[in-house]
């Protein structure tokens, strides 16, 4: 079987109703990043940083996957499929996917802020501060923040260098390591970018854009390599 990797970002849940980042009327229009997304604003304002995550995690309990998580997930039946996700929602398990990579953490977790392998999935929307790991360090959201290590990216960038077929898809790009991934993918494997606001790469070799939404862009582009294979 062939080996699909598909890198997403926050635009494939767009039409899940979820905010993407930096589109206009994204997030960090909202918020600055320095106040919610950094382990600095935590220890400044814990009460900010968790209520933000909190706001996020109720959201997600009301969304549903759309057409794009359930298309991937369909790719099973013909490829070796691996999501490499930069979000934190739930969304692609919920498709159905089967093998997803959290770059950036997972929203409906916590873990202790004394001891990262102590990770718990929340029962519910709300973490409370006072809500404390069993060794008795306050809980805090599951979340790489600006500034800190992406644990996972080296297997990350394993799965990009042996897929046969690359997808990229809602995503700006604009944050490192995770963008950086496109670079480990070999010169002759197709590439596809589904994101309708995509701007020209003329660096990269084999590369299809699809400047379409995630939930009309993706469902084709799966027919398409299904019907191939
Ligand atoms: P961005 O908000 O930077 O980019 C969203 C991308 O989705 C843009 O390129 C949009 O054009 C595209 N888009 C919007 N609607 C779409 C649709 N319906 N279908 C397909 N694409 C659509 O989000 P990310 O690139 O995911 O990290 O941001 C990367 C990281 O920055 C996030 O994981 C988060 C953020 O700060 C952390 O919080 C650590």
């Amino acid at each position: 079987m062939k080996k699909i990797a598909v890198l997403t970002g926050a635009g494939i849940s767009a039409e899940s109703g979820i905010k993407t980042f930096r589109d206009s009327n994204g997030l960090w229009e909202e918020y600055r990043v320095e106040d919610v997304a950094t382990y600095e604003a935590w220890v400044r304002n814990p009460a900010l940083v968790n209520e933000f995550y909190n706001q996020r995690r109720k959201q997600l309990y009301d969304a549903e996957p759309n057409a794009a998580h359930y298309a991937l997930a369909e790719l099973e039946k013909k490829f070796e499929v691996q999501i490499i996700t930069q979000n934190v929602d739930d969304l692609h398990e919920r498709g159905g996917s089967s093998h997803v990579l959290h770059l950036h953490g997972e929203l409906k977790k916590v873990r202790s802020t004394i001891d990262p392998q102590l990770v718990y999935t929340l029962d519910g929307w709300e973490l409370k501060l006072g809500d404390k790991c069993e060794k008795g360090s306050q809980l805090r959201p599951h979340i790489v923040w600006f500034g800190e290590a992406v644990p996972l990216i080296e297997v990350a960038a394993e799965i990009s260098a042996e897929a046969d077929i690359y997808i990229v898809i809602g995503t700006s790009l604009n944050v490192y390591p995770a963008a950086g991934l496109l670079n480990y993918v070999r010169d002759e494997v197709p590439k596809y970018l589904v994101d309708p606001n995509a701007s020209p790469m003329p660096w990269m070799r084999n590369l299809k854009i699809i400047r379409e939404k995630a939930g009309t862009g993706v469902p084709a582009l799966v027919n398409e390599l299904l019907a191939r294979e």
